[in-house]
């Protein structure tokens, strides 16, 4: 009996999408001798790698733990990321000649472009046997009954033993992200959790973003909390709300309606400080005080907003606890957030419940196999979601 991979225009593993993910699995499973193509509809490949990081990809990150993705099973992500570590993968690109630089947090960028890695994961492919087929589109996939898989793609049916699907999350549309991973999962039976935009800025509206208006450009340090976690980094007001490293990370863990909250002096217990202040200056103004902390278009108006002036010795020690509390936790009411137009990533996805986490295999369809981000693993901001298309696809690349 034939095999998908003996007949013409047979490969023994396609694979859907040439993002990190795909790329890495293809190039795996090509240095074991394995026939692989991969099919991307955009015109080349990688180009969110290209856009990444402002152009210098944020390619992996020193701190690497499962603490730092969102999955409905926080404990799915561990295999793949201890067999691929971010290590292993600084070491490739060593061995490219490629200069980096820890930038901030153990986030890594190239020192020149993220070209450099695109052009590196090209390079492996071509050496690994790897044939990539760009500008192609898949408009069909069966499994066969026999076996394997048949994709009918733009450019001729094709074969082979192995499908996997790497077509990444709905972030950006423009640059070529679809849906199709999600629609490909459930018709095979797998189950998909709820997607939404994750690593992206918040919107305002109404009386919360008149509030702001004029504050645009101003930028702070900040600890952003939603629910249970906590992120502290820079914020920056925008036209429509806000947006800065803080708000994105904490953005992932926000849900529409819940409460947000900014600590605006997260270095500082504010209560004690304006308690001590007014102790040791008690003819200090309040306004003046704050613009020693905060930005002062801020200061100007929360002074503004909550009538923060005078002298701290009019003001009783419980008046000034409720302007430290206001500092420390300053709510911000949302009403939703840029959406996948901005976003970096999805959160949600492919249910890992009906994948082996060692391979990324299929439960239900020997042969099928998900890496990156179409799967309900989402990293923080910080190189994590690179890391996690590289170990997952490596992960895959090992046995498809
Ligand atoms: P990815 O999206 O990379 O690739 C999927 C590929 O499949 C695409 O090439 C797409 O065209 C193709 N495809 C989709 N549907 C298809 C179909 N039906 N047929 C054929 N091909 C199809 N992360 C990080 O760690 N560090 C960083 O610096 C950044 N920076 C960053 C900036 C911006 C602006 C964005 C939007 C995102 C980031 N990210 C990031 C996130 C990171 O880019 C993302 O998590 C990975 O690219 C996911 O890799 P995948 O291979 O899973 O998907």
């Amino acid at each position: 009996m034939s095999t998908p991979s003996d007949l013409p225009d047979g490969f023994q593993v396609i694979v859907i999408g040439g993002g990190a993910a795909g790329l890495m699995c293809a190039i795996e499973a090509g240095r074991r001798g394995r026939r692989v193509c991969v099919i991307e509809h955009a015109r080349q490949v990688g180009r969110k790698i290209l856009m990444s990081g402002g152009g210098r990809c944020n390619f992996t990150n020193l701190y690497v733990e499962p603490d730092n993705f969102l999955s409905q099973n926080p404990a799915f992500c561990r295999s793949a990321l201890a067999r691929f570590t971010q290590w292993q993968f600084i070491e490739r690109v060593d061995a490219h000649g490629i200069a980096w630089h820890e930038k901030e947090l153990g986030q890594l960028f190239c020192d020149l472009s993220s070209k450099q890695i695109v052009a590196m994961l090209r390079t492996d492919a071509a050496q690994a046997g790897v044939e990539i087929r760009t500008g192609v589109s898949v408009s069909e996939v069966e499994g066969r009954a026999d076996g394997g898989f048949r994709v009918r793609t733009s450019n001729g049916p094709l074969a082979a033993d192995s499908l996997v699907v790497a077509t990444g999350g709905l972030s950006i549309p423009k640059m070529g992200a679809t849906g199709f991973g999600y629609e490909l999962a459930e018709r095979f039976g797998h189950s998909l959790l709820p997607r939404r935009a994750g690593l992206v800025p918040l919107t305002l509206s109404g009386r919360p973003l008149q509030q702001i208006e004029g504050l645009a450009g101003v930028s702070l340090p900040v600890l952003a909390r939603a629910g249970n976690a906590g992120f502290r980094g820079p914020a920056l007001f925008t036209h429509r709300g806000i947006s800065g490293p803080s708000i994105l990370q904490v953005s992932s863990y926000w849900r529409e309606g819940e409460a947000l909250t900014l600590d605006l002096l997260p270095d500082a217990d504010a209560v004690q400080w304006l308690r001590e202040t007014k102790r040791a200056q008690p003819s200090t103004r309040l306004e003046k005080l704050l613009a020693t902390e905060l930005p002062r278009r801020l200061a100007e108006r929360l002074v503004q907003l909550h009538h923060w002036n005078g002298p701290l010795q009019h003001r009783t020690d419980d008046a000034l606890a409720a302007v430290g509390q206001q500092l420390n936790h300053w709510p911000v009411r949302a009403s939703g957030t840029e959406g996948y137009r901005t976003a970096e990533v999805t959160l949600g996805g492919v249910d890992t419940t009906g994948l082996d986490s060692r391979t990324m295999e299929s439960r239900r369809v020997p042969g099928l196999y998900f890496v990156g981000e179409v799967v309900d693993v989402t990293g923080h901001l910080g190189g994590f979601n690179f890391q996690w298309a590289w170990a997952s696809g490596h992960a895959a690349g090992q046995v498809c």
